[in-house]
């Protein structure tokens, strides 16, 4: 009886503990406001967290980012339209952190970040008009590599209050891009005239610039997006007070 009574004490006492247990993911260890390297320090967790951030974090409702489900993607102009359906980008859970600005506990809270990755865009495509002079029609397959695509995303950190506390929340985020290279491999191009296709994908390969800056301004805006969404999504499952320590609330 008294054993019994002990061990009901004690699960209580676990359970309560269990509930004060700590909502920074293990791999995550808390930075501190007056560290002169703050800076190092949170790009410290974003490296250690990345892979962790792309596959999803469950626990904090962070959905999974690769790949990243775009929209369907209507090209209209310059004499060619292109539609990209069913599309799926592929890469970022490899992708480098190569920048990071940090400005925290100052009046104007900001940061500035830049990620490097390699992405495969996977989609149905239907594809009829021209690039340059070229004829170019077909519809099946895509698969667009592009290459050391660098995204820089700048945002403003407000703070905002949920029942589990203060936190921070990107807003107006801006970005801008650049992209090494880009190859496209689209199956079944003329209905399949192999000779045909093949003329017609080496050019717009050798032409990948103008067939770009189509594609990838609604591509990029999207991956930003969801980015930008995961990482609310992160800093508003985890008060502020608890990835910094030594942080003044402000609400
Ligand atoms: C992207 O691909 C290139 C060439 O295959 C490779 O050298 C580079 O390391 C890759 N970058 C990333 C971020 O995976
Ligand atoms: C592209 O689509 C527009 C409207 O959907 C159409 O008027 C035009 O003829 C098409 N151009 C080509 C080259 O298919």
């Amino acid at each position: 009886m008294q054993s019994t009574f002990s061990f009901v004490i004690l699960s209580l006492f676990c359970v309560t503990l269990g509930d004060k247990k700590r909502l920074l993911p293990s791999y995550m260890k808390m930075c501190d406001i007056e560290d002169k390297e703050l800076t190092a320090c949170v790009r410290e967790q974003i490296v250690a967290s990345l892979p962790h951030f792309t596959k999803g974090v469950p626990e904090l409702n962070v959905p999974s980012t690769d790949p990243v489900k775009l929209d369907d993607i209507k090209i209209n102009g310059n004499g060619l339209n292109l539609t990209f359906t069913e599309a799926a980008m592929h890469g970022l859970s490899n992708s480098e952190l190569t920048d990071l600005k940090v400005e925290l506990g100052t009046q104007d809270e900001a940061f500035s970040l830049t990620l490097k990755a390699n992405f495969s865009l996977i989609a149905k495509y239907d594809i009829d008009g021209r690039i340059l002079i070229l004829p170019i029609k077909g519809n099946g397959d895509a698969y667009v590599h592009t290459q050391g695509v660098a995204v820089n995303i700048q945002s403003k950190l407000i703070h905002m209050k949920n029942s589990k506390g203060e936190h921070l929340k990107m807003i107006t985020p801006v970005y801008k891009y650049d992209i090494e290279k880009t190859t496209f491999d689209l199956r079944n191009l003329f209905n399949g005239n192999k000779e045909l296709a093949e003329t017609t994908l080496k050019f717009a390969n050798e032409n990948w610039k103008q067939l770009m800056d189509e594609l990838a301004p609604p591509a990029i805006k999207q991956i930003v997006l969801t980015v930008v969404k995961a990482i609310n999504k992160f800093f508003s499952n985890i008060p502020i007070t608890e990835m910094i320590k030594g942080y003044k609330e402000r609400l």
